[in-house]
């Protein structure tokens, strides 16, 4: 069934699987992308893949995350998009562009900018943004975002892109609403399951006038929060306290699914957790050597971040990795029985996101119903001919993605690639394959 194709809105995909978004410096330092974004994207089209789900592009100006990621804030981008996404459209692969704000998760900034704290709520988070506090965002502000949404869909339209993706999870800007442990607000945005959707709903609606109702919209949507806890430290606690604990259940998000059915969208994206990076969104190891390097690469940008890098470079890793640890591992096919709820509950076609790479899991996964597509990021980074093995006659691959998550934490630094050097004979054997991921395969 891996092979057989599918259909979105009328969106022809010639097997299964999807790449899903993976993003790192491939943009010039204002945003707009460069070759080897290009060449990045296109590696993956000529590798059999159905299509392509972009790293989240920021839709706001400011909030680029991290440095060096590619924008949508400005017309200017448009035709760097398009020239890549026609390498891409070469080789029968589609290309969803997906669309984001990081707002108060902002991961890091080369001058620390206001703009970066906005949230749906004035908070402490330890773990996700840099700046001391979250702060809210004003009305404002909110009506600022839904027209930069807004604007951002109509450019997605005009890159060429076969369809728009909006970023509903990652705990990013819409899920910092959605998320009854974040979102303390006290207005039309804030309380009730109806009041913390509104920002969604208001950026559906928006978006669907500038793309019109033939272009597919789909929504990136989490399961269920887990919000972190009890690692993450995020003050003040939240009543009642499940809410502040777990954020939204998957009943809470079943509700929010069926309103996204009412209002039109086309497909959802399901994956799992609260936050970028969180143990149920990237099941593996919590990296902390990677972690640290993070820490003491933004510690200058606030008390807040000059405190993470301190305890992680005064903790040795031995002592550290364990507790940091707590709640990490491996759990193939993540959120497969999760989207197999939201299939059941909406009847819309379902992308599950995370822990794929054995091709029986994949199989049982579409056979038993429980999802349309199947989306991939790191075991496709360490095998990018993982669907011609398959093809091959191999179910997993003879070298296969570790789950270390080191790309996943480098890539907010680093060159994209695969970090964990016990899959390769060398260091030298490590440098030259993240070297080759952006380099132009037709050179
Ligand atoms: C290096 C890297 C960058 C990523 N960047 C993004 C991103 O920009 N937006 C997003 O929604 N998810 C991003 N993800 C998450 C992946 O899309 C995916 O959901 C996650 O890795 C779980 O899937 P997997 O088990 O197949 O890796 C990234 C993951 C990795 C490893």
């Amino acid at each position: 069934m891996l092979f057989d194709p599918f259909q979105i809105k009328g969106l022809q995909f010639k097997n299964r699987v999807m790449r899903s978004s993976i993003g790192g410096r491939t943009s010039y330092y204002d945003g707009t992308v460069t070759s080897a974004f290009k060449n990045f994207e296109k590696r993956f089209a000529e590798h059999d893949l159905a299509g392509i789900i972009s790293a989240t592009i920021s839709v706001n100006n400011d909030r680029t995350s991290p440095m060096e990621y590619p924008k949508i804030s400005d017309d200017r981008y448009v035709k760097p998009l398009a020239s890549a996404i026609r390498a891409v459209h070469q080789y029968d692969c589609r290309y969803i562009i997906q669309i984001g704000d990081t707002g108060g998760a902002t991961h890091t900034s080369l001058l620390s900018q206001k703009g970066d704290a906005k949230s749906s709520s004035t908070l402490f988070d330890l773990f996700y943004g840099y700046h001391n506090l979250h702060e809210a965002m004003s009305l404002e502000e909110i009506d600022i975002t839904i027209n930069e949404f807004a604007e951002a869909a109509r450019r997605v339209r005009e890159t060429g892109a076969d369809g728009l993706e909006i970023t509903a999870s990652k705990g990013y800007i819409i899920h910092q609403f959605l998320n009854p442990g974040i979102n303390r607000r006290k207005d039309k945005y804030g309380g009730s399951a109806d009041n913390r959707f509104r920002l969604l709903e208001e950026i559906i609606i928006a978006a669907r006038k500038k793309v019109g109702d033939d272009f597919p919209i789909g929504i990136r949507l989490s399961a269920a929060g887990y919000n972190y806890q009890p690692l993450n430290l995020r003050l003040p606690p939240r009543w009642p306290l499940n809410h502040w604990y777990f954020g939204n259940t998957i009943e809470d998000n079943l509700y929010f699914a069926g309103k996204l059915k009412g209002l039109g969208i086309d497909y959802l994206h399901i994956d799992k957790g609260y936050g970028f990076p969180n143990p149920k969104g990237t099941p593996g190891s919590f990296p902390v050597h990677e972690m640290k390097m993070f820490y003491n690469s933004n510690r200058h940008l606030s008390t807040k971040a000059w405190m993470r890098s301190i305890v992680f470079n005064s903790i040795p890793e031995f002592l550290l990795s364990p507790i940091a640890n707590i709640g990490w591992g491996y759990v193939p096919a993540i959120s497969a029985d999760d989207a197999r709820r939201f299939k059941e509950a909406t009847g819309l076609p379902i992308i599950s996101n995370g822990g794929y790479q054995d091709r029986k899991e994949m199989e049982e996964t579409l056979e038993q119903g429980k999802a349309d597509m199947l989306a991939m990021a790191r075991p496709l980074l360490a095998n990018v001919d993982l669907l011609h093995q398959f093809k091959a006659g191999k179910s997993s691959p003879d070298r296969p993605c570790s789950h270390c998550n080191k790309c996943l934490v480098r890539t907010a630094n680093y060159p994209l690639g695969c970090y964990d050097q016990t899959r390769f004979i060398s260091q030298d054997a490590m440098e030259q394959q993240i070297m080759e991921w952006s380099a132009d395969s037709e050179q």
